[in-house]
């Protein structure tokens, strides 16, 4: 069993980022720069936020945190995504996730310009997936796609099951993995909440890709020999042994399944560094205008 060290993977990845940077200023191009829009106070959006402005310092980015109060109106968001789709220094920007209730999600990521949507939530930048074409790739499977392809991970040919629906990771990384590309070239089952017998595909499954966020679900008896579980889970768990007195728990039993497994990804550790560094490729790519042009 070979454990996938997405922290290490990640590291390199900022590494490279920032050095390709570098290359960029001393050419006397532009300093790539991210803008992200936070609204409220959540917990873990707050975190999210301050690890996305840590990580731009890193590679070099520029970076502007707009903040609004949980009362904001949808009208003045929409305002700002708009001020910030003209603004040309503005090379690529998020809006962070959730927003209250009152406003519409959907609404306010259609109106974000395709060309700066670095997280790959608008509908162009979906679509475009779908059929092939290049676009912004949703963080969390492109950091997944990244670290099988670093690895060097076969994947053609083999049945890959994916556990949850989601938009922003199970629906896009199963249509990553059924492209006509490497790492791709997958048949691919997705089981959801609402599927029978999960344990009867999972058995059968090459590649396993767990993001339903039960923590624990899959178990030792789901898993063949030799499979690839990637454990896309970080739910909060109580626990004494940790001074925040929580621990994340991924979506795997991770002792009774890594006996089984040729690779597994650790909670923490694995997707979620991954995930992080793919925003920053994104601002890179964005910044060069490497997709859409200038
Ligand atoms: N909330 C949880 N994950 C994400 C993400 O990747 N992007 C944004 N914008 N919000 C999130």
């Amino acid at each position: 069993m070979q454990l996938i060290d997405g922290k290490t993977i990640a590291a390199q990845i900022k590494a490279e980022i920032a050095e390709e940077v570098r290359q960029i200023i001393a050419a006397g191009g532009k300093q790539p720069h991210l803008a992200a829009i936070l609204v409220g106070h959540d917990g873990g959006s707050e975190t999210y936020v301050a690890g996305k402005v840590r990580d731009c310092e890193e590679c070099g980015f520029k970076s502007t945190l707009i903040r609004f109060e949980d009362d904001v109106t949808e009208e003045t968001l929409l305002a700002e995504v708009r001020q910030l789709n003209e603004n040309p220094d503005v090379d690529g920007f998020i809006v962070q996730l959730p927003l209250p209730r009152h406003i519409n999600e959907h609404r306010i990521l259609e109106t974000i310009d395709y060309r700066k949507d670095v997280d790959g939530f608008h509908p162009v930048n979906v679509g475009r997936m779908l059929i092939g074409l290049p676009c912004f790739v949703s963080a969390t499977p492109f950091g997944i796609v990244e670290l099988l392809h670093r690895y060097n991970i076969e994947t053609s040919g083999k049945h890959c099951v994916v556990l949850g629906r989601s938009n922003i990771v199970g629906k896009p990384v199963a249509n990553l993995l059924m492209q006509k590309s490497q790492p791709g070239d997958c048949t691919v089952t997705v089981c959801h909440s609402r599927s029978r017998d999960i344990k009867k595909y999972c058995l059968d499954a090459d590649i396993i890709i767990a993001a339903l966020g039960v923590p624990g679900f899959l178990k030792g008896d789901m898993v063949k020999e030799g499979a690839v579980v990637i454990d896309v889970g970080t739910t909060r768990v109580p626990s004494a042994e940790t001074k925040s007195g929580f621990r994340l728990k991924g979506d795997v039993e991770f002792d009774e399944v890594a006996p089984k497994c040729s690779y597994i990804t650790p909670v923490p550790g694995g997707v979620g560094p991954m995930t992080r560094v793919a925003l920053m490729k994104n601002t890179l790519l964005a910044g060069k205008k490497s997709i859409y042009g200038a």
